[in-house]
């Protein structure tokens, strides 16, 4: 993959993110992550490249646009396949809060796992801790093996987890064991690069959330270094068969890093609102401002691009 395509894509997620920032704080996720995905759909088709899209808004059925199967792209250039969400967050969007983002992640053929739109249990962190995790363990086993690892104190760590009744259990566990929590309202892609984003203060991730975010975040830490597992989490035998059409054989799988996101990927995000480790659209009189993240596995660069818009250049905006 010619690594230039990095800086091509990056273009993409900062269009998504300027079209959605627009809408920041009013209440309407639906118009938030429609702009979004309109922005994100009409740059694509600038890139030369034939790619398809493995995770996107949804089945074929149920998304317009950016659905699993589309094929996006100028239709000349390398086969590539995309996992993107043009606007992780749109809650976050809705009500001004703290870290949504516009994402993409880039492979070559066959190598991201085709995730069907379902919940995943997962566990992420840093590079530091590569390695030791394993999500067949306990939450407290895990945060041992952490501790170990940073050769911190338990009580010194900090898991994020989202705040979901179903995770009542997962956070009583977490306290009884002296670890901080955070507690988020969406967002977890941010929260699992946060765990190898330095001085984050974010050591680990755990709980259920979707699969598809999931295959993005492990896109992310094969850049960073990290590590993740997950292990999907069907509702009835629908689910099950829908994963089954999708290549997942084996429902109790635990799917490590490499079986989620492998080869040489790349990675592109932009900061819809403010967050942990990107800043959010700030709109000016003559355009906008935007921070994105963009990094390749196989060089391990990881670069902070920050971009002024001059709208009356660009006439898209
Ligand atoms: P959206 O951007 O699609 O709203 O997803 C946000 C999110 O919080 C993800 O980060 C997370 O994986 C998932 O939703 C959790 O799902 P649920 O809200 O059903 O618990």
């Amino acid at each position: 993959m010619n690594r230039n395509l990095a800086l091509e894509f990056v273009r993409v997620t900062e269009m998504a993110a300027i079209a959605s920032a627009r809408l920041m704080g009013r209440g309407d996720e639906k118009a938030a992550d429609q702009a979004a995905v309109d922005a994100m759909r009409t740059m694509l088709d600038s890139i030369d490249c034939q790619a398809t899209v493995v995770i996107g808004e949804g089945e074929r059925d149920e998304a317009p646009m950016l659905y699993i199967g589309e094929k996006v792209g100028s239709g000349k250039g390398p086969q590539l396949e995309i996992a993107l969400d043009p606007l992780e967050g749109t809650t976050i969007c809705a009500v001004g809060g703290y870290n949504a983002i516009s994402v993409m992640a880039i492979a070559e053929a066959g190598c991201m796992l085709h995730a069907p739109d379902m919940y995943m249990n997962k566990i992420a962190v840093g590079p530091d801790c590569k390695g030791i995790i394993d999500i067949r363990l306990s939450p407290t086993e895990n945060l041992k093996r952490i501790a170990d690892a940073k050769k911190a104190r338990i009580q010194d760590l900090t898991a994020v987890v989202l705040d979901r009744p179903r995770h009542k259990d997962l956070i009583e566990e977490i306290r009884s064991t002296g670890a901080r929590i955070q507690l988020i309202g969406d967002g977890d892609v941010s929260s699992a690069i946060a765990t190898a984003t330095p001085d984050s203060g974010v050591d680990v991730i755990f709980g259920i959330g979707g699969a598809p975010e999931g295959v993005i975040a492990a896109a992310a830490l094969q850049c960073l270094g990290g590590d993740f597992q997950g292990i999907l989490i069907p509702h009835g035998p629908d689910d099950v068969e829908r994963a089954r059409k999708m290549g997942v054989t084996d429902i109790k799988k635990v799917f490590k890093i490499e079986d989620l996101a492998r080869g040489n990927l790349m990675f592109c995000a932009t900061g819809v609102t403010k967050g942990s480790f990107l800043d959010g659209v700030v709109f000016k009189p003559w355009g906008a401002l935007t921070h994105s993240l963009v990094m390749r596995s196989e060089s391990g660069t990881v670069r902070h691009i920050r971009a002024e818009h001059h709208f009356d250049k660009k006439p898209r905006y």
